[in-house]
């Protein structure tokens, strides 16, 4: 498939997720050097739940990187999607693998979250690995280009190894088609591949994990992606 067939009418999106890192002085940092940003609303942070509250005065936008299939009630430790609307955060990431993987979260588990942020209009970022089974769920229920998917092979993530342009390119145009929504590719981004992978024209963005935590290098990226039409 060529280049060319997608249209976009937005900045490419940058979204950082922190996962268990990062502290009031990253916060900080952070919301220092992103102040030169040209197109904040196309960056969001997701810190860990405790520090999004820091981000309450910033132009750029934030979110949870979890939250519960419940609104209220007697579910110690979770937290409600409606609390995190309240307190400003626009998008929710779920489905990680890491959540699948290390917390035993099921795609029923899972899409539960997916209907409950879309009811409440806050914006699931949901990550893919095992296309066909995971994009099932998501066909049949419809209404999905208020999301934000995700392509994210686990082999990539914290390893330094991307996939070739190639890949990249066919596995989110089919994503693309078959969702009509937002596609991000994240695994491994950083400075040195940002360019070569932001260019490509079947994704939307870029999801970034270990690098978001280092603000220069962060904020090099976002400069990468105002570069790109
Ligand atoms: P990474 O993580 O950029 O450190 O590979 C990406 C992610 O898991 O969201």
């Amino acid at each position: 498939m060529g280049q060319g067939v997608f249209e976009r009418k937005f900045m490419k999106i940058i979204v950082a997720n922190w996962k268990m890192n990062g502290d009031i002085d990253l916060c900080d940092k952070i919301i220092n050097n992103l102040k030169l940003v040209i197109y904040p609303e196309s960056v969001i942070i997701c810190p860990p739940s405790p520090l999004l509250f820091m981000f309450r005065e910033v132009k750029f936008k934030y979110g949870a990187q979890n939250c519960s299939t419940n609104l209220k009630g007697a579910f110690t430790g979770e937290i409600s999607p409606s609390l995190l609307k309240s307190i400003g955060c626009s998008y929710v990431i779920i489905g990680h693998s890491e959540r699948r993987n290390l917390f035993g979260e099921s795609n029923d588990y899972i899409f539960q979250k997916f209907k409950l942020l879309l009811e409440l209009d806050l914006i699931p970022s949901y990550y893919k690995e095992v296309l066909e089974e995971q994009l099932k769920y998501f066909i049949k229920y419809g209404n999905l280009n208020k999301a934000i998917f995700a392509y994210e092979p686990v082999w990539s993530i914290g390893t330094g190894i991307i996939p070739n342009i190639d890949d990249i390119l066919e596995v989110t145009s089919f994503i693309k088609m078959q969702t009509q929504s937002k596609v991000l590719y994240g695994g491994s981004v950083n400075k040195k591949n940002a360019t070569g992978i932001l260019n490509i024209a079947s994704i939307d963005g870029a999801l970034i994990g270990g690098a978001s935590l280092d603000p220069n290098e962060f904020y090099e990226i976002i400069k990468i992606s105002e570069k790109i039409k």
